[in-house]
């Protein structure tokens, strides 16, 4: 299936059923969980903590993106890859276009960026150029050097109404999803109560959206020295790492 046909079918999953999507950064971890019928493989700027080994997002750059969604299309997936466009690269919609399309050229089938209803210009300016887009609210991790801090939101009646107002506008603009980070359960239930199409959440409390994301580290426990307080890990990989290495150790060194 193409780009805009999963695009599509994405949208139209809207109460019909969940989504499950992970984050991917190379090729042979797309393959494995496509094979499992993952709907949504990320690759998020995540990967500049989980994977580069940086304090945050706002190191990654639209090299290191590239780089890594073409390892993650090189699987061929049947799910939708979805490819994060890194800080300062959609500062306006001339530039979010020509991110957006070396993006798509490595492989992905839609962009993911991060912004409310600022951001529903470039939304249109990148549907225009037939460019798939999932957009991004609540918690915005390209944001956590100027906040300060990863914060809960959509805290306050004010906040919860402009959550509101941001899904509505970048829906308008011709998204296809939302991913919404960190938002209290009740607020995230009624942003994707007032939306027409598929809310993906990370953070969010259980059932409050249409699907959920997570970073593949936190379910495989590969990442021990950070663990969000919402993962809910279903392996134990690290601990595998060691006891492996100390293992093969054993053998090569004799101790
Ligand atoms: O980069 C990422 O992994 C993300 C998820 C946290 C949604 O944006």
């Amino acid at each position: 299936m193409n780009s805009s046909g999963k695009a599509q079918q994405l949208r139209e999953s809207k109460g019909l059923r969940r989504i499950a999507a992970l984050t991917a950064y190379d090729y042979p971890t797309a393959r494995l969980l496509d094979e499992t019928g993952i709907d949504v493989l990320l690759v998020g700027d995540s990967l500049g903590m989980v994977v580069l080994g940086f304090p945050d997002t706002t190191h990654v750059t639209l090299e290191h993106m590239i780089h890594h969604t073409a390892a993650v299309a090189r699987a061929h997936p049947r799910a939708l890859v979805l490819g994060d466009l890194p800080i300062h690269t959609y500062d306006d919609s001339a530039q979010a276009l020509i991110s957006a399309r070396q993006l798509i050229t490595a492989g992905a089938d839609a962009v993911k960026l991060e912004g409310g209803e600022e951001k529903a210009t470039t939304v249109r300016a990148l549907r225009d150029a037939d460019i798939e887009v999932v957009g991004h609210i609540g918690m915005l991790p390209q944001q956590v050097v100027e906040e300060g801090g990863y914060r809960k939101k959509g805290k306050t009646p004010a906040a919860a109404a402009q959550l509101l107002l941001d899904a509505q506008a970048l829906e308008q603009a011709g998204a296809c999803a939302l991913v919404l980070e960190s938002i209290v359960p009740e607020v995230a239930a009624r942003v994707t109560a007032a939306v027409g199409i598929p809310t993906i959440g990370i953070g969010c409390g259980e059932n409050t959206c249409d699907g959920e994301v997570a970073v593949i580290t936190d379910l495989l426990g590969s990442y021990p020295w950070f663990i969000p307080p919402f993962a809910r890990p279903e392996a134990a990989v690290a601990a595998a790492i060691t006891e492996a290495a100390l293992a093969y150790r054993k053998r090569v060194r004799g101790n």
